[in-house]
């Protein structure tokens, strides 16, 4: 665990970490461009624990970060693991979806269609370009809102740790 949580440091340190001085970093590369919105080397659901990390930090975390920043430099200037996994994401273990996020409500419901008029613009973002680049990412052909979003409340509303 030593070598991850290492590498888990020079991450954070290369996407910024703090909210300030991020937008003109050092000779930014596009991790788009240089890696590409491609599958992992050996399929997601062999990779241990520890792979499926180095592979979070190394590239599906810097190429994410690049599509929530363009799609909203403000909001998502500081975009990093903690917008996809939630503030508990340590304590359970990187578990996903997170149950602090978002809720999105099955389709058909009245819960979904409050959602579509809210937030028109971030369905649409999360359809479009999220969804089907994370099932790329993972190689995960029917990924969906689900692996990121719960779709119900927590029965039992999970302890948040104060920061
Ligand atoms: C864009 C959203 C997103 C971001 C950003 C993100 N992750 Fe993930 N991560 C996921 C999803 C989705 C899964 C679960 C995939 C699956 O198995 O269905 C996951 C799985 C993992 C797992 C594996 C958990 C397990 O038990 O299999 C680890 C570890 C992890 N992420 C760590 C990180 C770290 C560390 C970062 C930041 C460097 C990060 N993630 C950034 C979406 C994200
Ligand atoms: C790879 C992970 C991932 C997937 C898949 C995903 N989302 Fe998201 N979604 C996010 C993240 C990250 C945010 C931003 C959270 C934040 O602002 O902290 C977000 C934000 C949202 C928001 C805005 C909520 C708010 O309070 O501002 C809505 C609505 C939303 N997602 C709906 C959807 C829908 C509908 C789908 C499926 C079509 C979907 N998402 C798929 C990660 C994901």
């Amino acid at each position: 665990m030593k070598t991850v949580a290492a590498l888990l440091a020079v991450g954070l340190m290369a996407c910024g970490g703090s909210k300030s001085a991020d937008s003109k970093s050092t000779g930014k590369v596009s991790a788009i461009e240089a890696m590409g919105i491609t599958p992992p080397d050996s399929p997601w659901e062999e990779m241990s624990v520890e792979d499926r990390e180095f592979y979070m930090i190394g590239k599906v975390n810097p190429i994410m970060k690049e599509l929530f920043a363009g799609y909203d430099a403000e909001e998502f200037g500081d975009f990093d693991c903690v917008h996809c996994h939630g503030e508990e994401m340590r304590e359970i273990d990187f578990k996903m979806p997170a149950p602090s996020m978002y809720i999105v409500p099955p389709e058909g419901t009245p819960g979904h269609r409050g959602m579509l008029s809210t937030f028109p613009d971030e369905v649409k973002f999360m359809q479009e370009v999220v969804t089907p680049s994370m099932a790329k990412l993972l190689g995960i052909e029917n990924f969906s809102c689900a692996g990121c979003h719960p779709s119900a409340p927590p029965k039992k509303k999970p302890a948040k740790p104060k920061r």
